[in-house]
C-alpha cells in the first residue's frame, strides 16, 4: 500500500491506539491497557510495539514483548477500512524480527477461540494452534 508508515509505538500515540482498539472486534481490555500500563509495556519492550500511519491516520497497531524466554504479540488490529493490504502481516513481520533480533526462537498469541477470522489470519501467516495447551490465569492483586 502507498504512503504507508510503520513507526515504533510512542506513548504520544496512545489515545489514536486505543480509538482503534476500541472500533475493532474481537479485543478485550483490562487494567493492563491503562495509558500507565502500556507506558511501562513499552518501556520494557523497545524496538517492538509498531503502529501504521497512511499519512496522518493511524490505520493499524501491535503490542509486542518478551520475558527473555519466549515473545508474545497483543492486540493486532487493523482498521477495517484498510484491510487486505498487507497492514496486518507487516506489522506482525516487524514484531519477529525485532524479537529475532533480541535472540527469542518463539512467540505466543492468545486468541478468542471463538474468534475465527482472527484464527484463520494466523493460521494462513504459519502460526499453529497448541490444543495440547489450556491457558490458565491467576489475579494477582
Ligand atoms: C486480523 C487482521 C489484523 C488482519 O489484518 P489485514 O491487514 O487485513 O491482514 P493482511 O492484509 O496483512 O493479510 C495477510 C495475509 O493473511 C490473509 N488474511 C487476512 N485476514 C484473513 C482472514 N481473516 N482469514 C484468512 N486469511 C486472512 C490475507 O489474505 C493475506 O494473505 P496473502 O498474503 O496470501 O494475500 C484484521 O482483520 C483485524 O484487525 N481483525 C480484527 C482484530 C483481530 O481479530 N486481531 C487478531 C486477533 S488478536
Amino acid at each position: 500500500m502507498q504512503n504507508l508508515i510503520i513507526k515504533e509505538m510512542t506513548l504520544t500515540d496512545y489515545d489514536s491506539v486505543m480509538a482503534l482498539w476500541q472500533h475493532t472486534e474481537n479485543m478485550g481490555f483490562s487494567k493492563a491497557d491503562s495509558k500507565e500500563n502500556i507506558a511501562y509495556f513499552l518501556q520494557r519492550n523497545p524496538d517492538l510495539c509498531f503502529c501504521a500511519w497512511k499519512e496522518d491516520k493511524l490505520v493499524g497497531a501491535v503490542l509486542c514483548g518478551h520475558d527473555g524466554r519466549r515473545g508474545a504479540i497483543y492486540h493486532l488490529a487493523v482498521d477495517q477500512g484498510y484491510r487486505g493490504n498487507g497492514i496486518g502481516q507487516q506489522l506482525v513481520e516487524h514484531c519477529l524480527y525485532g524479537l529475532q533480533q533480541a535472540g527469542i526462537e518463539r512467540c505466543h498469541i492468545h486468541v478468542y477461540a471463538e474468534n475465527k477470522l482472527g484464527l484463520a489470519f494466523w493460521k494462513k501467516n504459519g502460526w499453529f494452534l497448541r490444543p495440547e495447551l489450556a491457558l490458565l490465569s491467576k489475579d494477582i492483586r
